[in-house]
């Protein structure tokens, strides 16, 4: 069922100091800003030479990484997203052997502009999964 690792995201509260670390002391390449609000988050992507990492910090009243960064204020890996090839029959696969999908169980249109799901963390050994059609 699982492709690739398509990103990690790592929720921080001070994205411009994070993506300075990145850039200059992990020497990475990064993105410009990008504010998705419908999302509730401001994001810069870390490119990588085999997958990108997310850095997202909370936008808005509603953000839902919000309560994750009370919970760990300096910041930590949010969640994992793995690509799939057909998000329905994954979705439909999990939910038969009995995990949960967040929200109305339907695809949302991501980051990326393609159909996202997430999975419930307590079913994924702690950690919240994504899963992106591709
Ligand atoms: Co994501």
């Amino acid at each position: 069922m699982l492709g690739r690792v398509n990103h990690i995201a790592i929720a921080v509260p001070d994205l411009a100091a994070a993506t300075a670390t990145y850039r200059d002391t992990l020497g990475a390449k990064v993105s410009d800003v990008q504010a998705l609000p419908e999302h509730g988050v401001t994001i810069v992507f870390v490119e990588l030479p085999n997958t990108k990492v997310e850095l997202l910090e909370p936008l808005g009243e509603n953000s839902p990484i919000s309560a994750f960064l009370e919970k760990a204020p300096s910041g930590g890996i949010h969640h994992i997203c793995y690509e799939v090839d057909d998000i329905l029959l994954a979705r439909d696969k999990l939910v038969a052997s009995g995990a949960r999908v967040l929200g109305d169980g339907n695809p949302r249109t991501g980051a990326h502009g393609k159909p996202v799901l997430f999975l419930h963390p307590k079913d994924f050994f702690g950690t919240l999964v994504e899963l992106e059609e591709v």
